[in-house]
Formats: structure tokens, C-alpha cells, sequence
């Protein structure tokens, strides 16, 4: 048998991406694929009103209006949207061919979208009804009639009700929650982004442990979070606090990717930062991979990494 190169090159190929703890957005090759992606058409900023923002430019609405003391968000302001790339490598690398993908907080089409085009069956929940009307909308206009329409609900992702529909069934936990009230996304009482500090710990908390029984056993669960800063400036300790509350729902830490942000106004927006107070400028995300049971029968179940481009269904001239 011929042993295979292990070249960086040789390793993506095989494999989509190279299976390495960087994800580095910040490269042509992402950029190029997350282009192709976004052409499809999906508008996950839709579904949040004006003023919600994104994680990164949350932090500027919020240093601006400390300064100003105004509520108003500036015009620089944009709203966030998944990486399709990313969900993309994650769902080829942690789930079963056809398996069942289950999301605790949802927020905008993406990853419903992208799970359907590998032909896995998401289902994703909200608690904001216009945003699922949205992204319903989006997918309608998107995917073929023969892939796999991705579920979106609204529901409370720390309620018990809705929990009992998927009790064991899904092959694959996969979020992005919010992060603390850095972005708040609704008024409403459940809302998480919408609590004091504590009560969003024990809250988030309980979700995980809820989403962690809608998981088969041996099988893998993936959620997207960064840390950021209290009101005196210091670390929250978020990807920790994520860490603890799989734990504590009885997964293990199977492994921690770090994706490399493209950049964006970050350098504008740390030059004064740093000047002023030596706080670095935040270039990543930490993505979080726990597993359910035996790490060995769950691989043993997810077969070779497909490396087929769902894309070309939809535009075959994208190759
Ligand atoms: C981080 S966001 C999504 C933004 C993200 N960048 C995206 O589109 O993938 C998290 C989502 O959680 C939702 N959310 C907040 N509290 C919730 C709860 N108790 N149950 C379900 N969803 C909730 C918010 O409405 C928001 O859309």
C-alpha cells in the first residue's frame, strides 16, 4: 500500500481543509469560498432589527455610545453573519453522511442552509419569530426542491417543552450563541443577550445541558463563541464558562479550533485601543469540539470526510 503524503496540500485535499487546530479565514482560498457561498444568495443579516450589531462592531457601538453617551448606533455599524465556510468544514468533518444537525440559537440562515446543501436535516431554533419567518423565506428562494429543507422553530432554548420532539435524535450539536448582551438581539424576557450577566450564565448553562439529550451518544457537538470584555475591561472567561456547561452535561473536550478572522476595520479600531490601554485587538473566535460518549465508535460512524462541492448544483459554473 502506498503511504500518502502528508503535505499541508495533500491534507486539504483529502480532507476539504487541513485538519489543523487554525482556520484561517483570513486566506484567498476562504475568501474565494466563502464568495461563492454568500452568491448563492443567503441574507442571514436579515431577521434582526437595525440595531442589532455585530459581535465585532458591538464593541465599538458600545465604546462610542460610552463616549457620547448617545443610544444611537452609528452608520459603521454592520450585522454579523456566520461563516458558511466554516460550517461547511465543520459539517463534513463532524457529521454523518444524512445525519440530523440541531441548533440551540439559530440567528440567521446560514447554517440551516449549508447543512441542507451536504444534504444533512437541520433543525434550528429562535426565539424570535420574525427571524424564522426569514430564514424560512431565504431557503425557499435557495435550495432545490430534492435537498433536505432545513427546520427552523421558534422556541426558548432553555425551555423543556420543545426538547421533548428531538429527545436523542440529532447527530450533531452545532451553535453560535449569543455572547452575553454584546449584541442584543430582542426584548423579550427569554432572550438570553437580554439578561443580567449571572442569570445569562445559568441560562446558557441550562441550554446546553438541554441540547446535550437532543445528542445520540457517540457523537460530536460544536459550538462558535469568543471571549470579551466586562464593564471594567476584563475577560469574561466565555469559551471557559462554554467549556464547563458541556462538561457538566457529561461531554468531553474533544478539541478547540481557532479561526482566524479576516480582519476588517479591526486594525482602525485597535490602534486607539492599544494606545490607550495595551488591550490587543481580538483577531479569532474559538471553536469548541466536545463529544458525547466514545470518540472512537463516533468516528467509526462518520466514514471518509466528502469532499464533493454541493455548490455546483446550484451553480454549475462555480467550479
Ligand atoms: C449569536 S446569535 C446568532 C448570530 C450569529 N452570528 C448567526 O447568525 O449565526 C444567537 C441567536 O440566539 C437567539 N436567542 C437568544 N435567546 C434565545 C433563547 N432563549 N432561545 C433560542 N434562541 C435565543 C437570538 O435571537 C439570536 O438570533
Amino acid at each position: 500500500m502506498t503511504k500518502k503524503i502528508s503535505k499541508p496540500g495533500q491534507l486539504a485535499e483529502d480532507f476539504f481543509y487541513r485538519p489543523f487546530t487554525t482556520l484561517d479565514a483570513t486566506s484567498k482560498w476562504w475568501q474565494d469560498r466563502k464568495n461563492k457561498w454568500l452568491g448563492i444568495g443567503f441574507r442571514s443579516d436579515r431577521g434582526r432589527r437595525p440595531s442589532m450589531k455585530s459581535m465585532g462592531s458591538a464593541f465599538r457601538v458600545r465604546e462610542t455610545q460610552q463616549k457620547t453617551k448617545s443610544t444611537t448606533i452609528p452608520a459603521w455599524s454592520e450585522t454579523s453573519i456566520f461563516d458558511p465556510v466554516l460550517a461547511e468544514i465543520l459539517y463534513r468533518w463532524f457529521v454523518p453522511a444524512g445525519g440530523a444537525v440541531f441548533d440551540p440559537f439559530c440567528g440567521g440562515s446560514v447554517r440551516g442552509i449549508v447543512a441542507s446543501m451536504l444534504d444533512l436535516h437541520y433543525t434550528g431554533l429562535d426565539i424570535r419569530p420574525e427571524q424564522v419567518r426569514e430564514n424560512q423565506k431565504q431557503a425557499k428562494k435557495i435550495l432545490l426542491p430534492d435537498m433536505p429543507k432545513p427546520i427552523w422553530k421558534v422556541g426558548d432554548a432553555c425551555g423543556k417543552s420543545l426538547y421533548r420532539i428531538h429527545r436523542g435524535q440529532s447527530d450533531f450539536i452545532f451553535s453560535c450563541p449569543p455572547y452575553g448582551d454584546l449584541e442584543v438581539y430582542s426584548k423579550r424576557k427569554e432572550d438570553i443577550s437580554n439578561m443580567p450577566w449571572d442569570t445569562f450564565v445559568g441560562a446558557l448553562t441550562h441550554s446546553i445541558k438541554q441540547a446535550c439529550t437532543q445528542l445520540k451518544n457517540n457523537r460530536f457537538a460544536v459550538f462558535v463563541v469568543s471571549d470579551f470584555r466586562d464593564k471594567n475591561g476584563m475577560y469574561r472567561g466565555f469559551p471557559d464558562i462554554v467549556r464547563q456547561a458541556f462538561n457538566q452535561a457529561g461531554l468531553k473536550n474533544y478539541g478547540e479550533l481557532v479561526l482566524l478572522n479576516a480582519l476588517g476595520t479591526l486594525p482602525v479600531r485597535t490602534r486607539g485601543a492599544f494606545e490607550k490601554s495595551r488591550k490587543i485587538g481580538r483577531a479569532h473566535q474559538n471553536v469548541l469540539l466536545f463529544v458525547k460518549g466514545d470518540p472512537a465508535k463516533a468516528i467509526a460512524d462518520l466514514g471518509d470526510v466528502q469532499c464533493s462541492d454541493p455548490l455546483l448544483k446550484i451553480m454549475p459554473e462555480s467550479s
